[in-house]
């Protein structure tokens, strides 16, 4: 299901989940923290004018005079303003004397190679792309499509865009050929900026070749600009393609930025809905920047000598908006990473944050499970006293991992900071403060200062704590969607229709007895069993709670008996040491664990033992391939999967699961 239908999802949590171990900033963290508990209740008293203040850090051309214009469901914000993204994120600081800050450590993935960036170069970098971009035809409003790897262009080319008012729309650099068509088709776009490829996983894995068969079928696109990053040979067209470091050369290094209204596009990002046609959600200027910059300033309690990683790729809303456009507003200084977690080693990850002197790491429960997975040597081996926060993003974060995370990786001193948001909120919305928040593993506690919301009822009631329903925002935030590209209705349908003037992001949420917000997963992931409504969420949560168990996905299957049945796919930590025996031994116990800890009626039907399990490029579990694969269905989509052998092959261990039974 991709745009989220009613059905009846609020959940009564059957056997309480809750962990209750709770863990406050230690005393020293918290006396250091920029911000007080009052904030919350300053934020509250006027939301919209504490919106507006934190937008006036930015650096405006034309102030604003208005702040919000609410005709639901559509926002605008500091509409009368008139600002350049770039010139916030970048210019500002060079002129206020800290053009020799470094912006990026950037670290490739081959060992060596290491570039450091100032801000001064970045401008230098950016204006020249800019002139580029103009010199080839491109103009505001202007979509530009990007297919780029982990390398600093990449980020130049989202904030040459911004420049000069063009609106990207980047596609991550793992997804197909044909995926990237339909985006470049839906968007309109008549420009690529891409790589010959990029390095992951200690090979070089090319890009050009997905770009030259996508523009097969699109023929509006005028240019290709290529930076030549692997040295692959490459396919040419003449009067199209366009090398990057040729055109950059013949470059002014200097650029006379144009301020834009605060509601000029800024960006397109597809959502890739788990099937149907994707979505191009909207960003704008303004209101987007203030609140990327404002939640990066608070939520991470920004020091002036942190180095940042947000270990994401620039192909998802984190890298958006937590490497480019959050931290950049804030003039620090970040590590960005080509490669992948292994990529020279499964240490490669804590050489960095030790070399690099990383004090805020920001990553998914799914790669802080794979570390689980691969062992605490891997960390252990090295100083990680640099590290100050660790935050959590794209699914919810069970609390074994949190644990985890915050004891071996954070050497138990560190916040672990969840944050809950979608690639429609543009930022963060729940989640605790790293120096106030007395922090439960799993949860992601509350809204962000300045943000409304609530759990409700199917009717839009809102329900008490202790009680289970979905999340909704109440009121309108400067960083919203303002709409998804050329579809209004749908933009109304999807979020806004569910709950009258409320928006629904889709999820389901509890509120523990002290009101903590959890978040339960998808409705759309949610089962029915015997008569009891069962989240996604919670059965997996006490999967790996077992100890030998790394991962795991719960899908609900048609079941004669009981409506539908539970069906859970699980990789261990030390897959290859389970011999057959001991494995028969094992999924017994998972589900007596499962029964004894969430329910009876979660009793999971089968426990398929898995080396891996099908994930989107962010990290998402495909709950929705799972399903088909259980129930014997022909496949759904797989474009957007990171591994698309994954799911045949856990069709082949289903099909030979089911032989054994019977
Ligand atoms: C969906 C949004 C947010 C940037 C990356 C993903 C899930 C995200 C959390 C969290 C529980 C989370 C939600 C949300 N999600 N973060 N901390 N706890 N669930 O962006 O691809 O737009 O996905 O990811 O289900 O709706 P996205």
């Amino acid at each position: 299901m991709d745009e989220q239908t009613r059905g009846e999802h609020n959940i009564e949590v059957e056997v309480d989940l809750d962990e209750f171990r709770v863990f406050p900033p230690s005393a020293e963290f918290a006396s250091r923290a920029n911000v007080g508990p009052e904030i919350y209740a300053e934020a509250a008293a006027d939301p919209v004018a504490w919106w507006a203040e934190k937008a006036r850090s930015l650096t405006w051309e034309t102030p604003f005079t208005r702040t919000l214009e609410w005709d639901p469901p559509f926002a605008t914000w500091f509409d009368d303003g008139t600002l350049n993204a770039s010139v916030s994120c970048v210019d500002r600081h060079v002129a206020a004397g800290r053009g020799d800050t470094v912006a990026f450590h950037w670290v490739g993935e081959p060992e060596g190679d290491r570039v450091d960036i100032t801000y001064t170069d970045l401008l230098e970098r950016v204006s020249r792309a800019a002139h580029a971009l103009e010199s080839m035809g491109v103009a505001s409003g202007d979509r530009v499509a990007v297919y780029m790897p982990m390398i600093p262009e990449a980020v130049v080319a989202l904030l040459a865009c911004a420049r000069i008012g063009a609106v990207h729309s980047v596609t991550f650099g793992g997804f197909t050929a044909e995926a990237l068509a339909e985006r470049i088709l839906d968007a309109g776009a008549e420009f690529v900026i891409t790589a010959d490829g990029g390095f992951k996983g200690g090979k070089a894995a090319a890009l050009k070749p997905q770009v030259d068969e996508a523009l097969l079928t699109c023929p509006a696109v005028r240019n290709v600009l290529v930076v030549r990053r692997t040295g692959a040979d490459v396919e040419w067209v003449e009067g199209r393609d366009v090398w990057w470091h040729e055109i950059m050369e013949t470059q002014p290094a200097t650029h006379v930025p144009v301020a834009f209204p605060a509601e000029h596009p800024l960006f397109l990002m597809y959502t890739s809905g788990t099937t149907g046609k994707p979505k191009g959600i909207l960003h704008t200027t303004g209101g987007y920047l203030t609140h990327v910059a404002t939640t990066f300033e608070i939520g991470f309690d920004l020091k002036p000598d942190d180095v940042f990683w947000t270990a994401a790729d620039i192909g998802w809303i984190t890298g958006h908006s937590y490497i480019v456009y959050g931290p950049l507003a804030n003039g620090v200084t970040q590590v960005l990473y080509e490669g992948t977690p292994d990529g020279g080693g499964r240490d490669r990850w804590w050489r960095i944050i030790e070399e690099l002197g990383v004090t805020v790491l920001y990553t998914a429960p799914t790669v802080i499970r794979t570390f689980m997975k691969w062992g605490e040597q891997h960390p252990g081996g090295h100083d990680l006293r640099c590290l100050r926060i660790l935050g959590s993003v794209g699914e919810p974060i069970n609390p074994d991992a949190w644990v985890w995370y915050r004891s071996i990786i954070g050497g138990g001193r560190c916040p672990v900071v969840d944050t809950w948001w979608q690639t429609e909120t543009g930022g963060w919305m729940v989640m605790p403060l790293p120096g106030l928040t007395a922090s439960k593993p799993g949860a992601a506690m509350a809204a962000f200062p300045g943000i409304s919301i609530d759990v409700v009822d199917d009717n839009g009631v809102s329900v008490a704590n202790g009680h289970g329903g979905s999340l909704v925002i109440t009121a309108p935030w400067p960083g919203m969607l303002r709409g998804i590209w050329g579809d209004p209705e749908r933009y109304r349908q999807t979020y806004w229709s569910e709950f009258e003037g409320r928006y629904f992001p889709g999820d389901a949420a509890k509120r523990d007895e002290d009101g903590d917000i959890w978040l339960l997963g998808r409705v759309d992931d949610e089962m029915y069993v015997a008569g009891h409504r069962l989240s996604t969420a919670e059965i997996e949560g006490a999967i790996v709670g077992h100890p030998a168990v790394a991962e795991a996905a719960v899908v609900g299957v048609s079941d004669e008996e009981t409506g539908q049945a539970v069906v859970a796919f699980v990789t261990l930590r030390q897959a290859g040491e389970v011999a057959q025996k001991h494995a028969a031994q094992l999924v017994e116990d998972i589900r007596a664990h499962v029964a004894s800890v969430v329910t009876p009626a979660a009793l999971p039907r089968q426990v398929i033992l898995t080396p891996d399990l099908p994930k989107t490029r962010s990290g998402k579990i495909m709950r929705r391939l799972l399903r088909d694969v259980a129930e014997h269905r022909a496949m759904g989509d797989v474009t957007t999967l990171n591994d698309p052998g994954v799911v045949s092959m856990i069709d082949g261990l289903m099909v030979a699961h089911e032989t054994d039974d019977s």
